[in-house]
């Protein structure tokens, strides 16, 4: 067995009306919260309020960025930032863009630099204290260090992680999320699941990560759907919620691979919801590593209930693209990047970053510009 290393520092609070503790828990890191949060959908929904009335019963003042926009630029991060300096510690709360936004207004502000600078290759020595509260169940932020910006001048979307960028408490409440719309459920799903099968597969992927790959992809493939239909099932819900922490432990461990390298460039250039870009490239990304692990393929059709018995690991491994491609349909999601707006004129641009991407180190099998090229035509039509 190859050697690991394993750590993730994390408080998880995971159920419905967990969100009534947040009060509590921040009373712990002082007296004044950032709130960071999107523009619109916390408040329509209720949310910010009833975690405002948490925190000040606790007596915690809070402040409100609600300035967060899909896929956080370097300009929202600082605007936070010039906010966080008054305060004790940073909350997200929201979809992933809310909650990457927080952990790097935190670093950001604690040391007092530019955005540029985290991608400077140095640690930053230290962050405020960040809490995480998610309503949808995809990003997995929640529970891993990993958090991602769009540069706004050239539309490069870029992850990052530190060893002192991990939330200090998250708060994962089911009920939040039965205000998710189908589409935002199906393509948050999506997004959890590819988590779960990428570091499966991925080159970093250790014994513990893979634990946590595999259960998160065994509960969307048996809930998705559900949730997707019915967005008040709250099992469903509940289950959805814990596979997406699942999974952002998962990637946490063993890191993404080239399909979230080659998704990067599509909602980054053209504002798509990343899961859509996901589901979009996922077939050919399949085709493409398949070869290099099909051990691990075959284990992922056989999770979908694929028929597999008396085949080759290499056609058993081929079957997960069978299971892959069901799933899609079921939700709506078995669309080309074509209809997500992409042009084949784009595909250079996007070839160029895919392949300067950390994330094409993880993937199991190599890919060069010809094999991102082709990937990127093959997805154009589902
Ligand atoms: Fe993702």
């Amino acid at each position: 067995m190859k050697a690991f290393f394993h750590r993730n520092p994390v408080e998880l609070h995971f159920g419905t009306k967990s969100l009534e503790k947040t009060g509590e828990l921040a009373k712990r890191y002082g007296k004044k919260a950032l709130v960071v949060t999107g523009r619109e959908s916390m408040r329509k929904s209720g949310v910010l309020d009833k975690l405002v009335g948490y925190l000040n019963e606790a007596g915690v003042d809070a402040e409100i960025f609600d300035g967060v926009e899909p896929n956080p630029s370097y300009s929202t991060v600082e605007e936070g930032a010039v906010m966080a300096a008054k305060c004790d510690m940073v909350i997200g709360c929201g979809g992933g863009s809310a909650m990457d936004a927080a952990k790097a207004i935190a670093i950001v502000s604690f040391n007092d630099i530019s955005v540029e600078s985290l991608f400077s290759g140095k640690e930053p020595p230290g962050t405020m204290p960040v809490m995480e509260i998610a309503t949808t169940a995809g990003t997995g932020s929640e529970a891993d260090r990993y958090f991602v910006l769009t540069n706004p001048e050239t539309k490069e979307k870029n992850g990052l992680g530190f060893r002192c960028s991990y939330p200090v408490a998250s708060i994962i409440d089911p009920e939040l999320m039965k205000t998710m719309p189908p589409r935002v459920t199906a393509a948050t799903g999506l997004d959890a699941f590819f988590h779960g099968l990428e570091s499966f597969v991925s080159k970093s992927s250790t014994p513990i990560g893979e634990l946590y790959a595999k259960e998160a992809m065994r509960l969307i493939i048996n809930n998705l759907e559900r949730a997707f239909r019915n967005g008040d099932d709250m099992e469903a819900r509940e289950k959805m919620a814990l596979a997406s922490t699942l999974a952002g432990l998962a990637i946490d461990a063993g890191r993404t691979t080239l399909l979230h390298a080659v998704e990067h460039p599509v909602s980054g250039h053209l504002n798509v919801a990343h899961g859509e870009g996901l589901a979009a490239l996922s077939v050919p990304y399949m085709q493409f590593t398949i070869p290099s692990c099909p051990e691990k393929f075959a284990y992922v059709a056989s999770l979908f209930g694929e028929e597999i018995e008396g085949l080759t690991k290499e056609e058993a491994a081929m079957k997960s693209i069978d299971g892959v491609k069901k799933l899609l349909a079921k939700v709506g999601m078995d669309i080309g990047l074509k209809k997500l707006g992409v042009e084949e004129r784009m595909i250079d641009t996007f070839v160029k970053e895919a392949s300067k991407s950390v994330l094409m180190k993880t993937n199991p099998r190599f890919a060069s510009s010809e094999d991102l090229r082709d990937i990127y035509l093959k997805a154009m039509e589902f």
